[in-house]
């Protein structure tokens, strides 16, 4: 079992998001037994909460129901459990590199690593932005979700 971690700052717009799409993705391509996702937030203040209704509409749209997802913040644990742990935007790799133990260092990467062509180094924060803010995050999420299979499928997954 390969296992993702996407994180964001809050856990309630662009990682459970991303969370969304990938488990879609990997069930269209019959990897869902292989590789296991989830999301978590950098912060705690949305902590038990769904996510942004904002989010869960764009997602809708594209017939993906994130609202059984619960935010969460990333705990000491996540570093040891996850093979790729992956921030939304620098603010919250820098977050991460400051709580990830050493030794797990190596599995820290901003999400849009796998979407170079795209020419976006970070999945901006829609949060105090409008609905196109989400539709945007929708695709660059989707874009650097497919990549990433990709490059699972590449260097991971059995041929
Ligand atoms: P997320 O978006 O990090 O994509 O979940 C945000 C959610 C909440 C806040 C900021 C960004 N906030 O400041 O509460």
């Amino acid at each position: 079992m390969i296992r993702i971690l996407f994180v964001c700052l809050g856990n309630i717009c662009r990682s459970p998001t991303a969370q969304g799409i990938m488990a879609r993705v990997l069930e269209e391509e019959g990897l869902a037994g292989l590789v296991e996702v989830d999301s978590a937030g950098t912060h705690a203040f949305h902590v038990g909460e769904p996510p942004d209704p904002r989010a869960q509409e764009a997602a809708a749209r594209r017939g993906i129901d994130l609202s059984g997802y619960r935010a969460r913040r990333i705990t000491e644990a996540d570093f040891a459990r996850f093979d790729y742990i992956l921030a939304m935007d620098r603010e919250n790799l820098e977050a991460l590199q400051r709580a990830c133990p050493p030794q797990h260092a190596g599995k820290l990467r901003l999400l849009m690593e796998f979407a170079p062509d795209l020419g976006f180094e970070e999945v901006p924060d829609p949060y105090y932005g409008g609905a196109a803010g989400f539709e945007q995050v929708i695709d660059l999420v989707e874009a650097a979700v497919r990549g990433l299979v990709e490059h699972l499928r590449r260097e991971r997954l059995p041929a």
